[in-house]
């Protein structure tokens, strides 16, 4: 909404929200999310055509335009629990919208949804109480996160599902005020939704597809990133996200595959869903791995070893760690009774202690003694790299931020416990440089 404000400085944007306290952060210096370049979108257009209140039926009532863009968690609870998208937020969306609306408004599907929700959407529009008319449009969102502004400014392509062509067109010429016309591409609205879970799920596969190699090639002493290499110049395969990881986090991929597969079962296609469901078998056993080839290699025991986490975001450039691949790497090595050191440059010491109970938390949301006790002994953050790996005997590196490659390991080594391992979960370090100061590295997919 922010990069739309900024390149339509005529169309008034309100963005609403009932979280007050977020509200407040949007409106202050201190932006709720981290992402490069956003806080001066945000501070070119605030104040001049985009204001961020709680007033969700005042700005209902004025707009023309209503992107529901609320999030779409995977259910923790009773039918499709641990697979299908929570639509909760969506439909009291959708309700305080049939609520408040007077005339007629385009309602945009802008958060991620399985297919055919648009038309449960346009369901609950009709039967709104008051005379107002409704057409829904989907229009998935394809941004990365850490990229977002380059991905909004430029994006590969916008796409538009919609049945009257009239509400398309209002949203094709937004769209096109700083995108070429042949990148919007418009659909029926079930394709644009079915669109975005399926983008998901062959980026993920291709992780997942890799990462699956890398295993094989520290069996066999091929090199992961050679084979990438290698494969990536057949251009019918390309080059991109084809980067052999600890595994792939975020809050996206696992979450859309997993809706995907949930879509697959409930229409029978017990097959198709195996297949794709497959991607995140794939990439829970890589974190699993990784975690276990770090106790292996220190001697088979952790218990009570100091070792060094680097980095705990799902990726770079971003204070996200959602489905961070960070998060089961810990658990595993605290159950394990390693003691963890924990430095990311962007993810606050809270954020990593309520993920650590999170993922130590039963089906019912319990945190055992045990548990809690382990995360409060056996965590520490620190407050940069080096302080981090101060008297380890190991460091895992498990997010790729740039300022770990430009790190002076003979520090880093001196202060360190003998034998000085590293785990390079991302391939980022310099694997001779490390060896002649004197380190021993494993990273995914060498030998
Ligand atoms: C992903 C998609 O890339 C976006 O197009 C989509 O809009 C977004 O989900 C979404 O649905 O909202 P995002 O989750 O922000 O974006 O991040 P990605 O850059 O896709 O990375 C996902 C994970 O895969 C990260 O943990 C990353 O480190 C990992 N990855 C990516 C690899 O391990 N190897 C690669 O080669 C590429």
């Amino acid at each position: 909404m922010a990069m739309i404000a900024k390149q339509c400085p005529d169309i008034p944007v309100h963005v609403v929200d009932v979280n007050a306290s977020r509200i407040a952060q949007w409106n202050s210096r201190e932006l709720p999310v981290y992402e490069p370049g956003l806080q001066e979108v945000v501070e070119e257009a605030r104040g001049r055509n985009l204001t961020f209140s709680t007033d969700v039926d005042g700005a209902i009532r004025d707009a023309n335009l209503i992107f529901i863009s609320v999030n779409t968690p995977t259910k923790t609870f009773g039918v499709g629990a641990g697979r299908a998208a929570n639509l909760e937020f969506v439909e009291k969306c959708a309700r305080r919208i049939a609520e408040c609306s007077t005339g007629h408004k385009v309602v945009v599907e802008k958060s991620t949804l399985p297919v055919r929700t648009a038309e449960a959407v346009a369901r609950i529009l009709a039967s709104s109480a008051t005379n107002a008319t409704f057409d829904v449009l989907s229009n998935p969102e394809f941004l990365a996160e850490g990229t977002a502004i380059q991905d909004l400014l430029n994006p590969d392509r916008v796409l538009i599902g919609g049945e009257s062509p009239r509400a398309v067109e209002q949203l094709v010429a937004v769209y096109s005020r700083w995108i070429p016309r042949e990148k919007i591409l418009t659909t029926n609205v079930w394709s644009s939704e079915l669109s975005k879970l399926t983008a998901n799920a062959f980026l993920a596969q291709r992780v997942s597809s890799i990462n699956a190699i890398s295993a094989l090639c520290e069996a066999t002493g091929a090199d992961v990133d050679e084979v990438a290499r290698a494969i990536g110049f057949d251009s019918r395969i390309g080059p991109k996200f084809l980067k052999a990881s600890v595994g792939f986090g975020g809050s996206c991929f696992q979450k859309d595959i997993l809706n995907l597969v949930y879509l697959c079962e409930h229409f029978g296609l017990s097959e198709v869903a195996k297949y794709w469901e497959q991607v995140v078998v794939m990439n829970d056993y890589q974190k699993r791995r990784f975690s276990a080839r770090i106790v292996r290699t220190m001697f088979h025991t952790v218990s009570d070893k100091q070792i060094a986490i680097w980095g705990f975001a799902f990726k770079k450039d971003t204070n996200d760690i959602r489905e961070s691949a960070a998060i089961a790497v810990c658990r595993d090595l605290l159950e394990e009774r390693a003691r963890l050191v924990i430095y990311d440059p962007r993810v606050s010491e809270q954020q990593i202690r309520d993920a650590l109970e999170g993922i130590f938390k039963d089906a019912t949301g319990v945190l055992s003694d045990r548990h809690r006790q382990l995360v409060r002994e056996h965590v520490t953050i620190a407050p940069d790299a080096y302080a981090a790996a101060a008297q380890t005997h190991a460091i895992a590196v498990l997010t790729e931020w740039d300022e770990f490659r430009r790190l002076d390991m003979g520090r880093v080594l001196a202060g360190m416990q003998r034998p000085a391992f590293v785990f390079d979960g991302r391939n980022i370090l310099d694997v001779a440089r490390l060896t002649s100061l004197g380190f021993e590295v494993h990273s995914i997919g060498r030998p």
